[in-house]
């Protein structure tokens, strides 16, 4: 098979494409074809050696895949099924998707839903199902359209992205937050009605509670940006923190939980149950319009792996990439 190695030496991580012998692959009962993958932020910091995600090396990364099954030991699944795998840490304590074949157990897996192809499943990603899942959480606590303004933070990235376009799709008013001027018409293609400038959130605010401005967020930031958006948040409104891009730690006060019922609500797209997980990629093949999504993805190559991940970590790249990983 052919792989994108990581390996380590002195501290240092280097990826190299290599061919690899099969017999290497972790174990698990179903064998897969691997046509398509994606880059997350996380895809990044493992290949970059940060965060201390990957413990034991040489390593393939690749925390999303998607293909067909090439053999199977479970009862689900047949050889030609059009399968997704995202998180269950593959990719981290695993070998992942960079690689032209994976193995791993069938219980994982989901197949890939009516209406989409493997190429847009991967450019939805764990991205867009995290985006899906925020969207389900904060619905179960009680946000609807006429509840007011949304707010999606590091808009511009690749959860941002997915988020922006599946809530102004379902009549939501978005209002995104970016670091990145250049990015605004983007958003604004993807429906954001309102752009806000990354600084306004990222500065403390002298007051606790702001004037109440968002019946929800997606948060994608951490940091001061959550700390502050829970003091505008109106009352009993819902924060899905998703991300740490801007910081994983906060220093905040407790009185938006308590003057006004803000709920934080804790979003994991790695460890999800598998039921939960269909549920969200049949809404993703309903709700997410292909046209937008193709326009928001970029497709690269193995090779160019490793320079996209630099560019991820910077907060330089826009939507969603997707690694063909045969090429
Ligand atoms: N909880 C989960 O299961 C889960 C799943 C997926 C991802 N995540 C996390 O969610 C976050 C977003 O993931 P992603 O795949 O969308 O990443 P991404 O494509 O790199 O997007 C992240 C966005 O954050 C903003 N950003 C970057 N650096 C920043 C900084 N220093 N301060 C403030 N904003 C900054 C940028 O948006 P603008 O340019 O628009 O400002 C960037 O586009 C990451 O932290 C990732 O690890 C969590």
């Amino acid at each position: 098979m052919r792989a994108l190695i990581l390996r380590e030496e002195a501290g240092a991580v280097s990826a190299a494409i290599e061919s690899v012998d099969e017999a290497l692959l972790p174990g698990g009962d179903v064998v897969i074809d691997v046509d398509y993958s994606t880059l997350n932020y996380k895809d990044g910091m493992i290949l970059k050696g940060l965060g201390r995600l990957v413990r034991q090396y040489p390593h393939v990364p690749g925390v999303d895949f998607s293909g067909r099954i090439a053999s199977s030991g479970h009862p689900d699944f047949n050889p030609g099924d059009a399968v997704i795998l995202t998180g269950w840490r593959v990719g981290e304590m695993r070998w992942g998707g960079f690689a032209d074949k994976a193995r791993v157990k069938g219980e994982w897996l989901v197949p890939v839903p009516t209406g989409m192809t493997r190429r847009q499943s991967m450019a939805l990603g764990t991205a867009g199902l995290t985006a899906m899942l925020a969207i389900m959480t904060l619905e179960e606590h009680g946000l609807e359209p006429s509840a007011g303004p949304v707010l999606v933070t590091g808009a511009a990235g690749g959860v941002g992205s997915v988020a922006t376009v599946l809530l102004a799709q379902a009549g939501y008013q978005v209002a995104c937050s970016t670091g990145r001027q250049e990015t605004h018409d983007y958003l604004r293609s993807l429906g954001a009605g309102e752009i806000i400038d990354r600084k306004e959130l990222e500065e403390a605010s002298a007051r606790p509670l702001e004037t109440e401005r968002w019946a929800a967020c997606i948060d994608n930031v951490g940091g001061s940006t959550l700390a502050r958006v829970l003091g505008q948040m109106k009352y009993r409104g819902g924060v899905a923190a998703v991300g740490m891009t801007g910081g994983n730690m906060m220093t905040a006060s407790v009185l938006p939980f308590l003057l006004r019922g803000v709920r934080l609500l804790g979003i994991d797209s790695v460890m999800i149950p598998v039921e939960r997980r269909r549920a969200a990629w049949r809404r993703l093949a309903d709700e997410m319009p292909t046209t937008l999504l193709d326009g928001m993805t970029t497709e690269i190559t193995l090779g160019e792996v490793v320079g996209a991940a630099e560019a991820i970590l910077a907060g330089q790249v826009k939507g969603r990439i997707v690694i063909d990983v045969r090429r």
